[in-house]
Protein backbone atom coordinates (compact mmCIF):
# COMPACT_ATOMS: atom_id res chain seq x y z
CA UNK A 1 0.00 0.00 0.00
CA UNK A 2 1.07 3.68 -0.84
CA UNK A 3 0.04 6.49 0.82
CA UNK A 4 1.06 10.16 0.90
CA UNK A 5 -0.15 12.43 3.46
CA UNK A 6 -0.90 16.31 3.55
CA UNK A 7 1.64 16.49 0.45
CA UNK A 8 1.89 20.12 -0.59
CA UNK A 9 4.08 22.12 -3.68
CA UNK A 10 4.70 25.46 -4.35
CA UNK A 11 6.79 26.41 -7.49
CA UNK A 12 7.38 29.92 -7.88
CA UNK A 13 3.86 31.42 -8.97
CA UNK A 14 1.61 28.91 -7.35
CA UNK A 15 0.43 26.48 -4.70
CA UNK A 16 0.61 23.39 -7.18
CA UNK A 17 -0.61 21.18 -3.77
CA UNK A 18 -2.12 21.92 -0.73
CA UNK A 19 -2.26 19.16 1.57
CA UNK A 20 -3.09 16.49 -0.52
CA UNK A 21 -3.53 12.79 1.30
CA UNK A 22 -4.13 9.75 -0.77
CA UNK A 23 -4.05 5.58 -0.75
CA UNK A 24 -3.40 3.62 -3.44
CA UNK A 25 -4.44 -0.03 -1.91
CA UNK A 26 -2.03 -2.81 -3.60
CA UNK A 27 -3.23 -4.06 -6.97
CA UNK A 28 -6.10 -1.52 -6.50
CA UNK A 29 -7.14 1.08 -8.75
CA UNK A 30 -7.48 4.89 -8.09
CA UNK A 31 -8.01 7.61 -10.67
CA UNK A 32 -7.16 11.59 -9.93
CA UNK A 33 -9.34 13.55 -11.39
CA UNK A 34 -9.49 17.20 -12.36
CA UNK A 35 -8.75 19.76 -15.49
CA UNK A 36 -5.48 21.34 -16.44
CA UNK A 37 -3.39 23.21 -13.74
CA UNK A 38 -4.97 21.05 -10.91
CA UNK A 39 -1.67 19.64 -9.67
CA UNK A 40 -1.95 16.22 -11.14
CA UNK A 41 1.01 15.92 -12.78
CA UNK A 42 2.86 16.94 -9.60
CA UNK A 43 1.45 14.64 -7.45
CA UNK A 44 2.06 11.75 -10.38
CA UNK A 45 5.70 13.15 -10.65
CA UNK A 46 6.53 13.52 -6.69
CA UNK A 47 4.61 9.66 -5.98
CA UNK A 48 7.25 8.82 -8.82
CA UNK A 49 10.66 10.10 -6.93
CA UNK A 50 10.87 12.68 -10.26
CA UNK A 51 9.67 15.81 -7.64
CA UNK A 52 10.22 16.99 -4.45
CA UNK A 53 7.28 18.10 -2.01
CA UNK A 54 7.93 20.68 0.34
CA UNK A 55 5.69 19.28 3.17
CA UNK A 56 3.87 15.39 4.31
CA UNK A 57 4.91 12.27 3.92
CA UNK A 58 4.95 9.77 1.52
CA UNK A 59 4.61 6.06 3.26
CA UNK A 60 5.35 2.54 1.69
CA UNK A 61 3.17 -0.01 4.28
CA UNK A 62 3.43 2.27 6.76
CA UNK A 63 7.49 3.27 6.33
CA UNK A 64 9.02 6.72 4.39
CA UNK A 65 9.47 5.26 0.88
CA UNK A 66 12.97 5.60 0.08
CA UNK A 67 13.36 3.20 -3.41
CA UNK A 68 10.89 4.99 -6.00
CA UNK A 69 11.60 2.41 -8.21
CA UNK A 70 8.84 0.34 -7.62
CA UNK A 71 6.58 3.36 -8.81
CA UNK A 72 6.53 3.27 -12.29
CA UNK A 73 5.32 6.76 -14.30
CA UNK A 74 3.70 6.23 -17.63
CA UNK A 75 3.73 9.68 -19.14
CA UNK A 76 1.27 11.23 -21.75
CA UNK A 77 3.94 11.39 -24.42
CA UNK A 78 5.28 8.09 -25.56
CA UNK A 79 7.64 9.54 -28.36
CA UNK A 80 9.78 11.61 -26.03
CA UNK A 81 10.06 8.74 -23.45
CA UNK A 82 11.93 6.61 -25.72
CA UNK A 83 15.12 6.87 -26.85
CA UNK A 84 15.33 7.15 -30.81
CA UNK A 85 18.48 6.13 -31.43
CA UNK A 86 18.38 3.03 -29.61
CA UNK A 87 16.22 -0.36 -30.68
CA UNK A 88 13.43 -1.66 -28.23
CA UNK A 89 15.48 -4.45 -27.65
CA UNK A 90 17.97 -2.37 -26.67
CA UNK A 91 16.03 -0.26 -24.77
CA UNK A 92 14.76 -3.23 -22.54
CA UNK A 93 17.60 -4.78 -22.43
CA UNK A 94 19.14 -2.48 -19.53
CA UNK A 95 16.69 -2.57 -16.68
CA UNK A 96 15.71 -6.41 -17.24
CA UNK A 97 19.98 -7.29 -16.20
CA UNK A 98 19.42 -4.72 -14.00
CA UNK A 99 16.84 -6.25 -12.47
CA UNK A 100 18.79 -9.78 -12.98
CA UNK A 101 16.19 -10.65 -15.25
CA UNK A 102 17.38 -12.95 -18.67
CA UNK A 103 16.66 -10.99 -21.86
CA UNK A 104 14.01 -13.48 -22.87
CA UNK A 105 11.59 -11.90 -20.63
CA UNK A 106 11.13 -9.06 -23.02
CA UNK A 107 9.40 -11.07 -25.05
CA UNK A 108 7.29 -12.42 -22.67
CA UNK A 109 6.47 -8.50 -21.50
CA UNK A 110 5.93 -7.75 -24.95
CA UNK A 111 3.55 -9.85 -25.45
CA UNK A 112 2.15 -9.45 -22.13
CA UNK A 113 1.35 -5.86 -22.98
CA UNK A 114 0.04 -6.77 -26.64
CA UNK A 115 3.05 -6.55 -28.97
CA UNK A 116 4.57 -9.35 -31.16
CA UNK A 117 8.54 -9.48 -30.06
CA UNK A 118 9.47 -10.32 -33.19
CA UNK A 119 8.29 -7.20 -34.94
CA UNK A 120 8.99 -4.80 -32.63
CA UNK A 121 12.30 -5.73 -31.05
CA UNK A 122 14.34 -4.89 -33.75
CA UNK A 123 12.74 -1.84 -34.75
CA UNK A 124 13.15 1.89 -33.59
CA UNK A 125 10.46 3.68 -31.42
CA UNK A 126 9.90 6.30 -34.63
CA UNK A 127 9.21 2.96 -36.40
CA UNK A 128 6.24 2.14 -34.41
CA UNK A 129 2.90 3.74 -33.94
CA UNK A 130 2.03 6.50 -30.74
CA UNK A 131 0.02 3.32 -29.06
CA UNK A 132 2.77 0.83 -29.96
CA UNK A 133 5.27 2.69 -28.37
CA UNK A 134 3.22 3.56 -25.10
CA UNK A 135 2.66 -0.23 -25.18
CA UNK A 136 6.59 -0.07 -25.10
CA UNK A 137 6.92 2.00 -22.72
CA UNK A 138 4.58 0.18 -20.15
CA UNK A 139 6.43 -3.25 -21.26
CA UNK A 140 9.73 -1.01 -20.04
CA UNK A 141 8.17 0.19 -17.14
CA UNK A 142 7.43 -3.58 -16.14
CA UNK A 143 10.71 -4.69 -16.25
CA UNK A 144 11.61 -3.29 -12.63
CA UNK A 145 8.79 -5.39 -11.59
CA UNK A 146 6.53 -2.35 -10.24
CA UNK A 147 4.18 -1.98 -7.44
CA UNK A 148 2.24 0.76 -9.17
CA UNK A 149 1.70 2.15 -12.52
CA UNK A 150 1.10 5.99 -12.31
CA UNK A 151 -0.45 6.35 -16.17
CA UNK A 152 -0.32 10.58 -16.00
CA UNK A 153 -2.93 11.09 -19.29
CA UNK A 154 -1.36 8.02 -20.91
CA UNK A 155 -3.89 8.00 -23.94
CA UNK A 156 -4.67 11.70 -24.34
CA UNK A 157 -2.04 12.01 -27.42
CA UNK A 158 -2.84 8.87 -28.65
CA UNK A 159 -4.75 8.19 -31.95
CA UNK A 160 -8.49 8.09 -30.81
CA UNK A 161 -8.73 4.84 -32.41
CA UNK A 162 -6.21 3.10 -30.40
CA UNK A 163 -6.78 4.77 -26.62
CA UNK A 164 -9.52 2.14 -25.77
CA UNK A 165 -6.95 -0.83 -26.56
CA UNK A 166 -4.03 1.13 -23.97
CA UNK A 167 -6.64 1.51 -21.32
CA UNK A 168 -7.78 -2.54 -21.64
CA UNK A 169 -3.90 -2.96 -21.16
CA UNK A 170 -4.03 -1.24 -17.94
CA UNK A 171 -7.14 -2.42 -16.08
CA UNK A 172 -6.00 -6.19 -17.43
CA UNK A 173 -2.54 -5.46 -16.14
CA UNK A 174 -4.31 -5.21 -13.13
CA UNK A 175 -5.35 -8.59 -12.91
CA UNK A 176 -2.41 -10.52 -14.58
CA UNK A 177 -0.08 -8.56 -12.48
CA UNK A 178 -1.34 -7.37 -9.26
CA UNK A 179 0.01 -4.74 -10.00
CA UNK A 180 -2.22 -1.28 -8.66
CA UNK A 181 -2.70 1.76 -11.77
CA UNK A 182 -3.11 5.45 -10.61
CA UNK A 183 -5.03 6.76 -13.52
CA UNK A 184 -4.83 10.61 -13.78
CA UNK A 185 -6.99 12.04 -16.26
CA UNK A 186 -9.02 14.92 -16.90
CA UNK A 187 -11.53 12.83 -18.73
CA UNK A 188 -14.26 11.44 -16.23
CA UNK A 189 -15.35 8.41 -19.11
CA UNK A 190 -11.62 6.79 -19.16
CA UNK A 191 -11.45 7.40 -15.26
CA UNK A 192 -14.87 5.13 -15.07
CA UNK A 193 -13.35 2.44 -17.50
CA UNK A 194 -9.78 2.06 -15.61
CA UNK A 195 -11.20 3.12 -12.11
CA UNK A 196 -14.10 1.01 -12.04
CA UNK A 197 -14.04 -0.43 -8.51
CA UNK A 198 -11.59 1.94 -7.40
CA UNK A 199 -11.36 4.83 -5.41
CA UNK A 200 -11.91 8.73 -7.80
CA UNK A 201 -10.15 11.78 -6.40
CA UNK A 202 -11.56 15.04 -7.57
CA UNK A 203 -9.10 17.46 -7.57
CA UNK A 204 -9.14 21.47 -7.53
CA UNK A 205 -6.23 23.84 -7.18
CA UNK A 206 -4.16 21.46 -5.41
CA UNK A 207 -6.93 20.08 -2.60
CA UNK A 208 -9.32 16.90 -3.04
CA UNK A 209 -12.66 18.26 -3.10
CA UNK A 210 -14.44 14.98 -3.29
CA UNK A 211 -13.21 11.17 -2.70
CA UNK A 212 -15.06 8.09 -2.91
CA UNK A 213 -15.65 4.98 -4.89
CA UNK A 214 -16.19 6.00 -8.55
CA UNK A 215 -19.25 5.15 -9.31
CA UNK A 216 -20.57 6.65 -5.42
CA UNK A 217 -19.42 9.95 -7.13
CA UNK A 218 -20.25 10.04 -10.61
CA UNK A 219 -23.49 8.78 -9.79
CA UNK A 220 -24.28 11.22 -6.74
CA UNK A 221 -21.62 13.84 -6.82
CA UNK A 222 -22.03 16.40 -3.98
CA UNK A 223 -19.37 18.71 -4.67
CA UNK A 224 -20.13 21.47 -6.82
CA UNK A 225 -16.82 21.36 -8.39
CA UNK A 226 -17.47 17.61 -9.54
CA UNK A 227 -21.05 18.50 -10.59
CA UNK A 228 -19.36 21.48 -12.81
CA UNK A 229 -16.85 18.73 -14.10
CA UNK A 230 -19.32 16.29 -15.00
CA UNK A 231 -21.35 18.63 -17.11
CA UNK A 232 -17.74 20.13 -18.95
CA UNK A 233 -19.24 23.26 -19.70
CA UNK A 234 -17.81 26.20 -18.64
CA UNK A 235 -21.30 27.93 -18.81
CA UNK A 236 -23.27 26.03 -16.29
CA UNK A 237 -27.09 26.70 -14.68
CA UNK A 238 -27.43 24.71 -11.34
CA UNK A 239 -30.92 24.36 -11.12
CA UNK A 240 -30.66 25.61 -7.76
CA UNK A 241 -29.26 28.59 -9.01
CA UNK A 242 -30.08 31.37 -7.22
CA UNK A 243 -29.48 34.20 -10.16
CA UNK A 244 -27.28 35.29 -12.52
CA UNK A 245 -25.08 36.77 -10.79
CA UNK A 246 -23.72 33.67 -9.34
CA UNK A 247 -22.70 31.63 -13.03
CA UNK A 248 -19.64 30.34 -13.31
CA UNK A 249 -16.89 33.18 -14.69
CA UNK A 250 -15.26 32.32 -17.75
CA UNK A 251 -12.12 34.02 -17.08
CA UNK A 252 -9.35 32.31 -15.38
CA UNK A 253 -8.65 32.99 -11.79
CA UNK A 254 -5.88 34.69 -10.30
CA UNK A 255 -3.92 31.88 -8.78
CA UNK A 256 -1.75 33.88 -6.36
CA UNK A 257 -4.93 35.15 -4.59
CA UNK A 258 -5.25 32.75 -1.69
CA UNK A 259 -9.17 33.04 -0.76
CA UNK A 260 -9.96 32.64 3.39
CA UNK A 261 -12.84 30.89 2.29
CA UNK A 262 -13.26 27.67 -0.13
CA UNK A 263 -10.97 27.57 -2.69
CA UNK A 264 -13.89 27.02 -5.31
CA UNK A 265 -16.14 30.02 -3.93
CA UNK A 266 -15.31 32.22 -6.84
CA UNK A 267 -16.13 29.86 -9.54
CA UNK A 268 -18.95 28.11 -7.64
CA UNK A 269 -22.91 28.51 -8.49
CA UNK A 270 -24.02 27.48 -5.09
CA UNK A 271 -21.92 29.45 -2.84
CA UNK A 272 -23.05 31.78 0.24
CA UNK A 273 -21.60 34.41 2.25
CA UNK A 274 -20.52 31.72 4.50
CA UNK A 275 -18.36 29.72 1.67
CA UNK A 276 -16.28 33.22 1.52
CA UNK A 277 -15.50 32.70 5.30
CA UNK A 278 -14.70 29.36 5.90
CA UNK A 279 -12.12 26.43 4.41
CA UNK A 280 -14.32 23.06 4.09
CA UNK A 281 -12.28 20.31 5.10
CA UNK A 282 -12.69 17.16 3.54
CA UNK A 283 -15.76 15.18 5.44
CA UNK A 284 -18.28 13.30 5.50
CA UNK A 285 -20.77 16.39 6.78
CA UNK A 286 -24.15 15.95 5.73
CA UNK A 287 -24.34 12.42 5.91
CA UNK A 288 -23.01 11.52 2.36
CA UNK A 289 -22.01 8.48 1.60
CA UNK A 290 -18.54 9.88 -0.01
CA UNK A 291 -16.24 12.47 1.23
CA UNK A 292 -16.39 15.98 -0.09
CA UNK A 293 -15.34 19.61 0.96
CA UNK A 294 -17.65 21.26 0.94
CA UNK A 295 -19.99 23.37 3.67
CA UNK A 296 -23.68 22.74 1.14
CA UNK A 297 -23.15 19.18 0.12
CA UNK A 298 -26.50 18.25 -1.91
CA UNK A 299 -27.01 16.04 -4.91
CA UNK A 300 -28.06 18.34 -7.55
CA UNK A 301 -28.71 18.39 -11.20
CA UNK A 302 -26.07 20.60 -12.67
CA UNK A 303 -27.49 20.81 -16.32
CA UNK A 304 -24.63 22.81 -18.88
CA UNK A 305 -26.43 25.06 -21.54
CA UNK A 306 -23.69 26.17 -24.20
CA UNK A 307 -21.91 29.52 -23.93
CA UNK A 308 -23.50 32.87 -24.70
N1 LIG B 1 8.11 22.93 -13.05
C1 LIG B 1 7.17 23.85 -12.78
N2 LIG B 1 7.50 25.15 -12.57
C2 LIG B 1 6.55 26.06 -12.29
N3 LIG B 1 5.25 25.80 -12.19
C3 LIG B 1 4.86 24.53 -12.41
C4 LIG B 1 5.79 23.50 -12.72
N4 LIG B 1 5.10 22.32 -12.88
C5 LIG B 1 3.79 22.63 -12.68
N5 LIG B 1 3.64 23.95 -12.39
C6 LIG B 1 2.38 24.63 -12.08
O1 LIG B 1 1.73 23.89 -11.06
C7 LIG B 1 0.34 23.80 -11.32
C8 LIG B 1 -0.08 22.35 -11.44
O2 LIG B 1 0.49 21.84 -12.63
P1 LIG B 1 0.31 20.32 -13.06
O3 LIG B 1 0.65 19.44 -11.93
O4 LIG B 1 1.06 20.11 -14.33
O5 LIG B 1 -1.26 20.24 -13.33
P2 LIG B 1 -2.11 19.19 -14.19
O6 LIG B 1 -1.26 18.00 -14.47
O7 LIG B 1 -3.30 18.90 -13.33
O8 LIG B 1 -2.51 19.91 -15.44
C9 LIG B 1 0.08 24.61 -12.59
O9 LIG B 1 -0.31 25.90 -12.21
C10 LIG B 1 1.43 24.62 -13.26
O10 LIG B 1 1.57 25.78 -14.06
MG1 LIG C 1 -0.84 17.09 -16.27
Amino acid sequence: MIEGRGITKAFKQVQALRGVDFVIPRGGAVSFIGESGCGKTTLGRILAGLESHDEGRLLRDGEPIKDFRPIQLIHQDPYSALNPTRTIAQILRDPLRLRGHPFSKAEELLSLVGLDPSYVLSRYPHQLSGGMRQRVVIARALTVDPEVLVADEAVSMIDVSLRLGILALLRNLRETLGVSVLFITHDVATARYVGAEGELYVIYRGTVVERGPVDTVLAGPVHPYTQCLLSAIPVLHGLEVPGPDRLVPDEPLDERVEPSGCLFEPRCPFATPACAQEQPLLSRLGDTPQDHACLFPARRHVVAVPAR
